[in-house]
């Protein structure tokens, strides 16, 4: 049998990884500022993180959520603390999708209602809920448009106010800094209005913290900054370190009871804890919200010295460079001759980069000096072509 050709395939097959680092068969080393979408966020292959999970794999991976497992109970507890969202209620599940998807369901179970305001170039997922509050007509299917979505512009606070005033849309869901779109933000106004109009309307406050969540922007959060409250948290990408597991956090007391209307075979397993605790450890063990913020700056800085980036978007290690030419050709340049990995957006000029987050200043002078000699290249053959 043939693989389905899903994705446009790199010529390269990492087997092993450590850190920052990858490594082909014969050897061949490659920087990962990229990290598989945002998901290695404690490095490739951390000691700890595989020592945990040698050892958990020796005593139990699964057994189903119909018995007590304690591993989750840690999990949330430490999550809860960590974060500083000891208020909220967490559903395990597998993927940021099926985080999405329960969390929309959610939405619609406490509201009665089935519209959803989304934010445009947003992108939530692909499962039938998912895709359709996500902003990619390409990506939806005719059985996934099953109820409406409205898409309004970022930080359009006049536009929120029109369509919620309707009291029909069970929620808003939004990225605070958007991933797959090209790094936009929702400034702090937008999030507090959006906050206060939901409660006044009865309509559920959605955050998806799939990419920027676990300290990726600085904060464990991306909406903490602006000091609004979601009602629902998504949470998946770097919660397992590579391992998958993702979550629904929901405002204590956002609904009496879930019994018997959520549910799912794999999620909350015991390896799939075990790797998101492991987690949770190394980033308070290893202080890695403090680093995300000196090291994004100091990337942040070192990536502005470079000829033709005209803006570096996003926060902490949630970053885009935006050039001012499309990326796609320098992208594979970087991996196949500078031996880098990074990633694109919607936005053709922006290149993403996304590294674990307890990098050193030695690995971003790394990155920096890879990206520098592809970008001098590349820059010097546009003059010449
Ligand atoms: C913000 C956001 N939400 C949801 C998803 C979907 O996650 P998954 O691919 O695990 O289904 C993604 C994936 O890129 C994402 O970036």
């Amino acid at each position: 049998m043939k693989l389905q050709e899903v994705y446009s395939l790199f010529n390269v097959e990492p087997i092993k990884a450590k850190g920052c680092k990858v490594y082909t068969a014969d050897g061949t080393e490659y920087l990962d500022f990229y990290g598989g979408h945002a998901v290695i966020s404690i490095g490739h292959s951390h000691p700890y993180f595989v020592s945990q999970m040698k050892q958990q794999i020796d005593k139990m991976i699964f057994y189903s959520n119909s018995i007590k497992n304690q591993l989750q109970v840690q999990l949330a507890d430490h999550l809860g603390k960590l974060s500083g969202c000891v208020d909220y209620e967490l559903f395990l599940c597998n993927s940021g999708a099926e985080a999405v998807e329960n969390a929309l369901k959610m939405a619609s179970f406490k509201t009665k209602r089935h519209k959803i305001l989304s934010i445009k170039n947003c992108f939530h997922g692909r499962t039938s809920a998912a895709v359709n509050a996500t902003d990619n007509q390409k990506i939806k299917a005719p059985i996934n448009t099953r109820f409406e979505t409205t898409f309004i512009e970022m930080n359009d606070i006049e536009a929120l106010k029109k369509s919620l005033s309707t009291h029909t849309y069970a929620a808003v869901i939004i990225e605070c800094i958007q991933g797959v779109g090209g790094l936009d933000e929702a400034n702090d106004d937008f999030l507090k209005e959006i906050e206060s109009i939901c409660i006044q309307t009865n309509t559920a406050f959605i955050v998806d913290e799939i990419q920027s969540g676990f300290c990726r922007s600085g904060d464990f959060f991306a909406f903490q900054k602006s000091g609004a409250q979601p009602d629902i948290i998504t949470i998946a990408k770097g919660m397992g370190n590579g391992f998958p597991i993702a979550g629904v956090m929901t405002r204590s007391g956002f609904i009496d009871s879930w019994t018997g209307m959520l549910g799912t075979t794999f999620g909350g397993n015991h390896l799939a804890c075990t790797a998101c605790n492991a987690v949770l450890e190394v980033i308070e063990s290893e202080d890695i919200l403090a680093n995300v913020n000196t090291i994004g700056q100091y990337l942040t800085d070192a990536i502005l010295s470079i000829d033709g980036v005209v803006e570096v978007k996003g926060r902490g290690l949630m970053l885009g460079a935006k050039f001012d030419y499309p990326v796609a050709v320098l992208r594979a340049s970087l991996v196949y001759e500078n031996k880098l990995f990074t990633g694109s957006a919607k936005d053709p000029n922006l290149l993403r980069i996304l590294p674990p987050l307890n990098i050193s200043k030695d690995d971003v002078d790394c990155f920096i000096d890879k990206l520098r000699t592809g970008v001098t290249k590349h820059n010097q053959a546009l003059v010449t072509s």
